[in-house]
C-alpha cells in the first residue's frame, strides 16, 4: 500500500514538473483576450480599458489575471537592423513595454500573441525562425504569457514529431529567457498535441476556432472528431467543441491543459442557458477560462455567469482532473443528453447533465453511472449534493439539494447544463431516493 502511495506521489510530482518546466498553469489559466470580440481592431486603449474593467468588476478576485493581446498588434515589419519584433506605432504609441508596465501596476499579468509560421493568421509577421529574438524581446517587454498560433506554418506539420519540434523551439526559447512565460499552444489539435505537448506547453488548443453559436453545423469546421482531424478550420459551434473534448480529457493535468478556445459568453450569439452550458462545460473539462467579450460593457447576466465561484472552484480544483463523459444518449425529441463526472480533491466529486436537445427533458441520473470508475461502495453510498447553479441562503452559488443515494430524477431545460458537487454524507438516515428536483 505504501509503495502504491509513493508511486502515486512520484507520478504526480513528475506530472507537475512537466509542462514546459516553468511551473505555471498548475490550475487552468484565467484571463481575458482581445480576439473574440475585437478581432484586429485593437489598440493600447482597448487593452487598458479591459484591464481596468477586470479590476473594477472584481474579476481578479475570481482568478482572472491574464490580459492577452491577440493578433494584429504588429507593425508592418520587424526592426530591419536587429530583426526584433515591433508593435504598430499608431495602435501602441507608447510601446508594448509601457503597456505591460501599466497592466502589471494594476496587479494583472500581460499576454502576447505570435505564430509558429511565416505570418500570423491575420497576415502579420510570424515567429518561425525568429524564436530567440522574439522570446527575448517578449521577456524584455515583461510578457507573462504567449499564445502561439499555427497559420502559414510552411507545411511543418503532419507528424507529431514535426509539430513538436516547431513548438518546442519556442518553448525552449521562452525558458531560456529565465522569465516565467506561460506557453499557450494554438495548433488547433493538429497532430494530437495532447500526445506530445505535455512537456513543452501549458495548454494546447484542441480544435478549430469557436463560433458564438450553440450547435449550428458549419462546413468550415468539417471534422466530426479531433482525433486525426485534417482540417480543424473555424466556425466550430460551442457544443461541437464539447464533443471534441470528450475523449482527450485523459491527457490533461496540472501544468498542461486542453484548451477548448476562448469564451464567447456575453458576445450575444447564445441564450443565457447556452452560456451557462458553455461556462459549466469549459470549467469541468478544465479548459483555460479566457473571457472573450467586451468586459467594459457587460450585462448582469454575463457577470453572474463568469463569477460563479462554485463552478470556477471546480475548474481550479487542485486535483486537475477533467470530467469524463459517462454516457451520451439520444433525447426523446432530437439532440442528446449526456452525463459527465469527475473527481475533486478531498474525496469530493462533480457531475453534470447536459441537454443539447431542443426540448425540456426529464431523466434519471444514476449514481452507479456517476461513480462507475470508483466502484460499488461509491456507487451505493449517500452524498450531500449541491446544485452549483442555485444560490444558497447566504447568496452564494452552490445550494444543498439534500442527501441523495442511488440516484435522482432531473428535469433539464433546452440546452441547459446542471452541475452538482457530491460530498459523501456522514450518515445515510436522511436519504432521499430519486428525489424530483
Ligand atoms: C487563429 C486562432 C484564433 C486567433 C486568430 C487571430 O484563428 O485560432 O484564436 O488567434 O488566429 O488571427
Amino acid at each position: 500500500m505504501r509503495l502504491i502511495t509513493s508511486l502515486v506521489a512520484l507520478t504526480s510530482l513528475y506530472t507537475a514538473v512537466l509542462a514546459a518546466d516553468n511551473g505555471l498553469a498548475v490550475t487552468p489559466q484565467m484571463g481575458w483576450n482581445t480576439w473574440n470580440h475585437f478581432g484586429c481592431d485593437i489598440s493600447e486603449d482597448t487593452i487598458l480599458s479591459a484591464a481596468s474593467a477586470l479590476v473594477a468588476n472584481n474579476l481578479t478576485q475570481f482568478g482572472y489575471e491574464y490580459v492577452i493581446m491577440d493578433d494584429c498588434w504588429h507593425a508592418p515589419s520587424r526592426d530591419n537592423q536587429t530583426g526584433a519584433p515591433v508593435a504598430d506605432p499608431a495602435k501602441f504609441p507608447n510601446g508594448i513595454k509601457d503597456l505591460s508596465d501599466k497592466i502589471h501596476a494594476m496587479g494583472l499579468k500581460f499576454g502576447i500573441y505570435s505564430d509558429a509560421g511565416t505570418y500570423t493568421c491575420g497576415g502579420r509577421f510570424g515567429s518561425l525562425g525568429h524564436e530567440q529574438i522574439d522570446a527575448q524581446t517578449y521577456a524584455e517587454w515583461g510578457v507573462d504569457y504567449l499564445k502561439y498560433d499555427n497559420c502559414y506554418n510552411e507545411g511543418l506539420s503532419g507528424t507529431p514529431q514535426i509539430s513538436h519540434e516547431r513548438y518546442a523551439n519556442m518553448s525552449q526559447a521562452l525558458n531560456a529567457t529565465g522569465r516565467p512565460i506561460l506557453f499557450s499552444m494554438c495548433n488547433w489539435g493538429e497532430d494530437g498535441p495532447w500526445n506530445f505537448a505535455q512537456n513543452i506547453a501549458n495548454s494546447w488548443r484542441i480544435s478549430g476556432d469557436i463560433m458564438d453559436n450553440f450547435d449550428r453545423f458549419d462546413d468550415r469546421c468539417p471534422c466530426t472528431s479531433v482525433i486525426d482531424c485534417k482540417l480543424p478550420g473555424f466556425h466550430c459551434a460551442m457544443s461541437r467543441i464539447i464533443d471534441f473534448a470528450a475523449p482527450v480529457g485523459q491527457k490533461a493535468g496540472p501544468g498542461h491543459w486542453n484548451d477548448l478556445d476562448m469564451l464567447e459568453i456575453g458576445n450575444g450569439g447564445m441564450t443565457f442557458d447556452e452560456y451557462v452550458t458553455h461556462f459549466s462545460m469549459w470549467s469541468i473539462l478544465k479548459s483555460p477560462l479566457i473571457l472573450g467579450n467586451d468586459i467594459t460593457n457587460m450585462t448582469n447576466e454575463t457577470l453572474a455567469i463568469i463569477t460563479n465561484e462554485a463552478v470556477i472552484a471546480i475548474n481550479q480544483d487542485a486535483a486537475g482532473s477533467p470530467a469524463n463523459r459517462m454516457w451520451k444518449r439520444s433525447a426523446s425529441e432530437g439532440g442528446d443528453l449526456s452525463l459527465w463526472a469527475g473527481s475533486l480533491v478531498n474525496n469530493t466529486f462533480v457531475f453534470a447533465l447536459l441537454n443539447t436537445s431542443p426540448a425540456e427533458q426529464t431523466v434519471g441520473v444514476d449514481l452507479a453511472d456517476v461513480f462507475f470508475d470508483q466502484g460499488k461502495s461509491y456507487q451505493t453510498q449517500a452524498y450531500e449534493v449541491f446544485d452549483l447553479w442555485q444560490k444558497d441562503g447566504a447568496g452564494s452559488w452552490g445550494k444543498s439539494i439534500g442527501i441523495i443515494q442511488g440516484g435522482m430524477n432531473v428535469t433539464i431545460g433546452v440546452h441547459q447544463t446542471k452541475v452538482w458537487k457530491a460530498v459523501p454524507a456522514p450518515q445515510a438516515n436522511t436519504k432521499r431516493n430519486y428525489a424530483e428536483l
